[in-house]
């Protein structure tokens, strides 16, 4: 996954892409590149690295149409050369790219038995030579769509022609959006590199090329003629994007989990029953998503399975293939994804799709490929996650899903009080002195080999979800179980001082407490989560009980955990090593 940012305006070109790349980083931070047009030639500098430093005050000149990449390197590895913007051989092209182009040696080949040579390993710098190729014969915007049309595989790519100062963007598979600000336009992976600018964006469908000149017009190649694309208003504003008075975004997002579950149960009750009365219609109904997304969907599953008679199957989105034969018209997929870009959840829709099933979605960003793709969809509205991990919009989804249990059990407003009551708990447990308290566990913790985390029932996806956690930011090994499960077999691996997070609810617990106490006599270090402290708890979490949303509470000290896990570790919690925040390649 890499991110993409193509600005044209009266301003300095260079002075707006950089700041504006360094905002998509999430998205790939190990190279980054931009290109200006400057005087009839195409400027550039391309960098191992992040962007920092001095970096970020960039100027190469007085250009006012750009392009820039931050990358994630795929096809070749981390070099200057390997960087974008690639050039075309005659310079008169400068592409960036995200995708991974599958034809990629038969096009080399092609180009360089006509003589284009390559100074990079990359799959990317195909495309400024294939469009230079047909550009003898044909305008830019003509050779972009051969090019385009030659190319197989996902990708969303910005290119600018040196002699007419053309933009030229187009998307399949991997997000692209414009910005329309007064005198200026952008294109870009992402809304946050523009917010500062502008809140009136168009979406690109899979196959639009859009042509900025004088005007911007749209084409899609899969349909073969010009297109209309329409003007949106965004709800988020550009300091929702800003880290403010926190260090990291992580710990902004985390803190603002009181006011994100607050607006994700702020829905249109139509919407929510109308969500309900498609699973209680359905013949079956399989809860489809990734990472995290998995989790809620594991959560909602069991939620669904204990207040319902609804048997609704979680399922890995890239394992979805294996569902196949179960799906026909009178099946519901529900997919559960906060980007509504995860290359392997947008295959299951399409998959689901052809067998006829009836798919809706569950997604935080308004405009992604995944809400073009369903029926229906319930927004998360917890504003932009610029953070690489999951956290507020976990907490989203959770809430978002018990709200449709509710519903399908004819409770919406029960669930809605429910919910509306838990807020407070929330706030709680992102307050300073929690976070504090969470420190003096971390410096215990911060030099372990191993964490194990467990729970039943309910409180099993977040022991998976914590796992997840405390391994992706702080690199400590850490794994989740059904209490049940440690005895076999893993609990061979605890010895004295292994910490284990035990999720403690305060009714029906005996069988977890009993799964604590056997890790308990091996010499486990028990860190208990519940409302009541236990004598076998080392150390102590209190979070107040709130019955089958204890899920919701339970999940924040140890997203807070992981966080100052992270820092003590000298890890950006940000931007933890070989992970992006959408998977937008297999
Ligand atoms: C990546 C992210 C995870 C996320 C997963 C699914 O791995 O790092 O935080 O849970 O993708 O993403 P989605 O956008 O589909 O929820």
């Amino acid at each position: 996954m890499c991110g993409i940012v193509a600005y044209k305006g009266r301003q300095n070109a260079s002075e707006i892409i950089v700041p504006s790349l360094k905002k998509l980083e999430y998205r790939g931070y190990d190279s980054w590149g931009i290109a200006v047009i400057n005087e009839n030639n195409i400027e550039y500098v391309k960098k191992s690295g992040r962007i920092e430093g001095e970096d970020i005050e960039i100027n190469l000149g007085d250009a006012n149409i750009g392009i820039g990449h931050t990358r994630w390197a795929t096809h070749g590895s981390v070099t200057d050369e390997n960087a974008h913007p690639h050039l075309s051989n005659d310079g008169n092209v400068a592409v960036v790219h995200n995708g991974i182009i599958e034809n990629y040696k038969e096009l080399k080949k092609f180009l360089e038995t006509n003589d284009f040579k390559f100074v990079s390993e990359t799959d990317s710098e195909i495309i400024p030579n294939l469009i230079e190729y047909y550009c003898k014969n044909v305008r830019f915007k003509t050779a972009v769509k051969r090019t385009l049309k030659r190319i197989k595989g996902n990708y969303s790519i910005v290119a600018i022609e040196r002699e007419t100062g053309i933009i030229c963007a187009s998307r399949r598979g991997s997000p692209l959006v414009l910005g329309i600000g007064e005198d200026a336009t952008f294109v870009a992976s992402d809304i946050p590199a523009f917010l500062d600018y502008t809140t009136n964006v168009v979406y690109l469908y899979d196959g639009d090329i859009v042509l900025i000149d004088e005007e911007i017009s749209f084409f899609n190649l899969d349909e073969n003629v010009e297109v209309k694309r329409e003007i949106e208003k965004i709800e988020w504003d550009a300091e929702q994007a800003k880290k403010g008075n926190f260090k990291h975004y992580m710990l902004k997002e985390i803190s603002e989990q009181v006011d994100s579950i607050e607006r994700a149960i702020t829905q249109d009750k139509e919407l929510i029953e109308g969500f309900a009365k498609d699973i209680k219609k359905a013949r079956n109904v399989f809860l489809v998503a990734c990472g995290s997304s998995y989790h809620a969907s594991l959560h909602g599953s069991y939620l669904l399975g204990k207040n319902t008679s609804i048997n609704a199957i979680p399922v890995l989105a890239s394992e979805f293939k294996n569902y196949i034969n179960f799906i026909d018209q009178e099946s519901l997929i529900i997919v559960i994804s906060q980007s509504g870009e995860t290359v392997d959840v947008l295959d299951a829709v399409k998959m689901a799709k052809e067998q006829k099933g009836k798919v809706l979605a569950i997604v935080n960003v308004q405009g992604s490929s995944l809400t073009r793709e369903v029926e229906k969809y319930i927004l998360m509205n917890a504003g932009p996650e610029i953070g690489v991990l999951s956290t507020k919009t976990y907490t989203s989804q959770l809430a978002i899903l018990s709200l449709i249990s509710y519903s399908v059990n004819n409770k919406y407003k029960k669930g809605l009080k429910a919910l509306k009551a838990l807020i407070k708990y929330v706030y709680a447990l992102t307050s300073k002195n929690t976070r504090e308290y969470l420190k003096k566990l971390s410096r215990n913790l911060r030099y372990v080999e191993h964490i194990y985390t467990i729970g039943r029932n309910l409180e099993y996806p977040t022991a998976l979800e914590s796992a997840l956690k405390i391994k992706e930011v702080s690199y400590i090994h850490a794994e989740g179980f059904a209490g049940g499960e440690l005895k076999h077999g893993t609990i061979a691996l605890i010895e004295k001082g292994t910490p284990c997070i035990v999720f403690v609810p305060e009714k029906n617990n005996e069988e977890i407490i009993s799964n604590m106490i056997e890790v308990k006599s091996r010499g486990a270090y028990i860190i208990g989560i519940g409302s009541k402290n236990i004598e076998e708890f080392d150390f102590f979490i209190k979070v107040r009980d709130a019955g089958e949303l204890n899920s919701i509470c339970q999940i924040i000290p140890i997203q807070i955990l992981a966080y100052h896990l992270a820092v003590m570790k000298g890890h950006d919690p940000d931007k933890p090593r070989n992970l992006a925040k959408s998977v937008t390649v297999k």
